[in-house]
Parts: structure tokens; C-alpha cells; sequence
């Protein structure tokens, strides 16, 4: 996790962005604290980088890369304004032993591309070309499964979608394409569907560690269907990263050994 010292909304890269609405870093900072204390509490060990003066969106960790079986997938950001961040993250990940590739082509690391058992789910259609698709499989050895995203709201794989445990996921139909949709009834015949009123407050930028899912307190649907299946649901509050158009997911990137 990357802590948001440096938050704030200077541009807009996505629809929910606004330069001219008022953020509130302190409040971002508290809550911020809240979801990682989250994690500690459910005894996951949460490991930081530094935040770099002058990138607001560094916060949104699970850009930074793709970590699969140890080996690091780096990130080559969309937009210039956080072109600096796929370097700082690669360089943290081999400052710490790991295995890293520098990418040839533009991917946002865990923004769009999600892990599961045995294979990764990927999109594309705003940020992540489809070449880094290919790439990455190349690179980790696990089949790539392209996902086209289809409304701009939902710009990143990880606010579409998440996966309840290795096998299993839970998503919004409206965000992808007629094909992708048809893919997904097939990959999870057995998933969670969110609404749009989920969907949109980023109830589908949650984390889930197979039992326990942090997601966005504001996705009551949601959370109702995920309780009903026997997830243990932990409701935070992230709504000053909402502005940026992140919630949970977007902290965080896992670390898989
Ligand atoms: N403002 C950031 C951007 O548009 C938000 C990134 C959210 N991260 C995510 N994993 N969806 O790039």
C-alpha cells in the first residue's frame, strides 16, 4: 500500500474526477488508515512504498504491478500524469528480491489485470492495451483471459469485477462488452451479479482473501448477497478516494509469494 500523503484530485483521467471539487486530504489520510488497519486485523501483513511528492494517484497501489507466483509484471501507465509511478513500484519490488519484467506495452498492473487459480482475467478497452495481455502470459505462464470493458465509468478491471476466491468472482454485467459478458457466464457460471447502484459507488473494487471481502460500505446489495453466500463482509468507509475514482481494490496490491 502506498499511504495518500500526497492525495488530492489535480486532473481528471476518469469520469469520476473533478479538479474543481473540493478533496479533504486529512479525511482520505484517516481512511486510508482505517482499510489498512483492516487488513492487520484479519492478519494480513501489509508492507508500504513511498509516496512520491507530486503524484496524487500513487495511492492506487494495485496500478503499480502484477505480481503472480513471485514474478513481477510492471506496470506502463496510460496517462503521463502517473507515468512515474511504473518505475517507483518495479524498483520497490526489486529492492525486495523479486523477480521484475519492465513492460514493452501500456498496462495498469492490478487495475486490470485480476489473478485467479489458474489463469488471470485482464481487460481492456480503456487503460491496458491487449498486447500487454499477451505479454504478461508470456511472462507468467498462465493463461490470459481478455475481458472489454465497455462504459468509461468503469475504466479499470478491478471496478468491475473481483474475485471471491480462486475460482469464483463477483461483477457488474453493464461494465463489459456483449462477448466478454457471454465469457463471463461461462468462466462463472456460479457468480455473484452486482447491480448498478453497487456498481456505482465501486462496490466491485473489493478485496477478498477467499473468506473475509473489504468493500465499499456503501454497496448494501452487495454486501447482503456476499453474506447470503457466507463471506465474512468488513463495510469501510473510502469515500474521499472515490473522487479519484478509486475505493479498496485500488489500494491494494497483493503480494503473491
Ligand atoms: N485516479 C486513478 C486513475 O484514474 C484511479 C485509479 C484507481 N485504481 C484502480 N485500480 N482502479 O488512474
Amino acid at each position: 500500500m502506498c499511504r495518500p500523503d500526497f492525495f488530492t484530485v489535480t486532473y481528471a483521467i476518469n469520469p469520476w474526477m473533478d479538479p474543481s471539487a473540493p478533496t479533504d486530504p486529512a479525511l482520505a489520510l484517516r481512511q486510508w488508515e482505517e482499510l489498512r488497519a483492516a487488513y492487520e486485523r484479519l492478519g494480513h501483513r501489509v508492507s508500504l512504498i513511498d509516496p512520491i511528492e507530486g503524484m496524487p494517484d500513487m495511492v492506487f497501489a494495485a496500478n503499480g504491478a502484477l505480481v503472480v507466483d513471485g514474478l513481477v509484471y510492471g506496470a506502463r501507465f496510460a496517462n503521463p500524469e502517473r507515468a512515474a509511478e511504473g518505475p517507483a513500484y518495479l524498483k520497490w519490488f526489486a529492492d525486495h528480491g523479486f523477480p521484475t519484467m519492465e513492460a514493452t506495452f501500456t498496462n495498469e498492473g492490478e487495475g486490470d489485470f485480476l489473478a485467479m487459480d489458474d489463469f488471470i482475467l485482464a481487460g481492456t478497452g480503456f487503460r491496458t492495451d491487449i498486447t500487454a495481455h499477451k505479454e504478461a502470459q508470456e511472462f507468467l505462464g498462465k493463461p490470459v483471459i481478455t475481458l472489454k470493458l465497455s462504459d468509461p465509468r468503469y475504466y479499470h478491471l478491478d471496478t468491475a469485477l473481483f474475485p471471491l476466491d480462486g475460482r469464483n468472482a463477483a461483477y457488474y454485467p453493464g461494465a463489459f462488452s456483449d462477448g466478454s459478458r457471454r465469457v463471463l457466464e461461462t468462466l462463472f457460471p456460479d457468480a455473484i451479479t452486482a447491480d448498478e447502484e453497487d456498481a456505482a459507488v465501486l462496490g466491485l473494487n473489493a478485496v477478498s482473501d477467499g473468506r473475509n471481502i473489504i468493500i465499499n460500505m456503501e454497496a448494501v446489495n452487495l454486501t447482503n448477497k456476499l453474506r447470503d453466500r457466507g463471506f465474512s463482509v468488513i463495510p469501510v468507509d473510502l469515500s474521499e478516494l472515490r473522487k479519484a475514482g478509486g475505493g479498496p481494490k485500488c489500494c491494494t496490491l497483493e503480494i503473491r509469494p
